[in-house]
């Protein structure tokens, strides 16, 4: 399996301009890389070029425009040398899905999350292609591994990802490219102070997430997950024939909203939200 190291190549990381992909941008950079760094937010990429101007350079750009995502890979490989290794980080979460089913929330859910990405691979594997190595590393989350009510367009496209992930590892490996899929548990960024009453256990600063992620970069391996016990916790839930696992969801949900607010004891239709009531 072929992992990137800072002498063959540069890094290039998307959704930079704040949380996991600037903190990760940073941490690439104390491990020897230079950084192409791309977002919407022209301002804050150049703040983050400016923090580190040798090794930081900032390509300003919108996920969901597949042309635009070509372009700049060309534009990063010309300027900066070829891509060693990508961390397609980009996403979005939008709140108002927990008020209920929106299509047109759900395919902006998906434009983002999915199709950005997909915008990004598209160019990078004809590049990784050509030099017979690469390494692509896509940020899913373990939000991906179960349906859960008011998580619906964000789940659902985070499913998207690992599944595709799947089948890119299991294309591509055998001709040097090798594809990761991170899928990690709460971290304090703009996309989880936006949701004031929901509990986040183990939620972790973006720094350490960052440390975590990039040792998971070098140890190789298909899926950078973490922390354990939510990982675990998903993934055993995952197992479970489709009534228990419901059964088990939906009162693992009632406990924590008992625990946030006390009248939700009484309440007997939560979750309200498209409840998992149904095997
Ligand atoms: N925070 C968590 O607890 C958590 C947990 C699991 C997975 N994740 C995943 O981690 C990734 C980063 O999220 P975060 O928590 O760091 O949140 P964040 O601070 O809101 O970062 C999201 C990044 O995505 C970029 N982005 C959004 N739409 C874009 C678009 N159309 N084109 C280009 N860039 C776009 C944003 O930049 P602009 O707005 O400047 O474009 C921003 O840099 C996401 O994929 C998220 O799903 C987060």
């Amino acid at each position: 399996m072929y992992r990137a190291r800072p002498e063959d190549g540069v890094a290039f990381v998307t959704g930079a301009s704040s949380g996991i992909g600037r903190a990760t941008a940073l941490e690439l950079v104390r491990r020897g890389y230079r950084v192409a760094v791309t977002a919407r937010r022209e301002e804050e990429l150049e703040q983050l070029a400016a923090s580190a101007p040798e090794q930081i350079f900032a390509f300003p750009a919108d996920v969901t425009n597949g042309s635009a995502m070509g372009g700049t890979v060309f534009t990063i490989e010309e300027q900066l040398g070829p891509i060693a290794l990508a961390f397609l980080n980009a996403g979005v979460f939008l709140p108002a899905e927990r008020v209920g089913f929106d299509a047109a929330l759900i395919a902006q859910t998906y434009a983002v999350n999915v199709g950005g990405t997909v915008n990004c691979i598209a160019p990078l594997l004809a590049a990784m292609m050509t030099r017979g190595r690469g390494q692509i590393a896509i940020n899913a989350s373990l939000a991906g591994y179960n349906g859960l009510p008011g998580n619906l367009a964000y789940g659902a496209s985070k499913a998207a990802l690992i599944h595709m992930a799947e089948a890119l590892k299991l294309t591509y490996e055998s001709k040097g490219l090798t594809f990761q899929i991170l899928c990690h548990g709460f971290v304090r960024t703009a996309m989880t102070d936006q949701e004031t009453d929901f509990a986040m256990p183990w939620r972790i600063e973006p720094e350490a997430a960052a440390t975590i992620i990039c040792h998971g970069f070098e140890k190789g391996g298909f899926e950078i997950a973490f922390p354990w016990p939510l990982v675990a916790a998903s993934k055993f839930v995952r197992l479970l024939p489709y009534p228990l696992r419901f059964r088990l969801i939906a009162a693992a949900l009632r406990k924590a909203e008992r625990d946030r607010t006390p009248e939700a004891a009484v309440n007997p239709s939560f979750p309200p939200v498209d409840g998992p009531t149904q095997s």
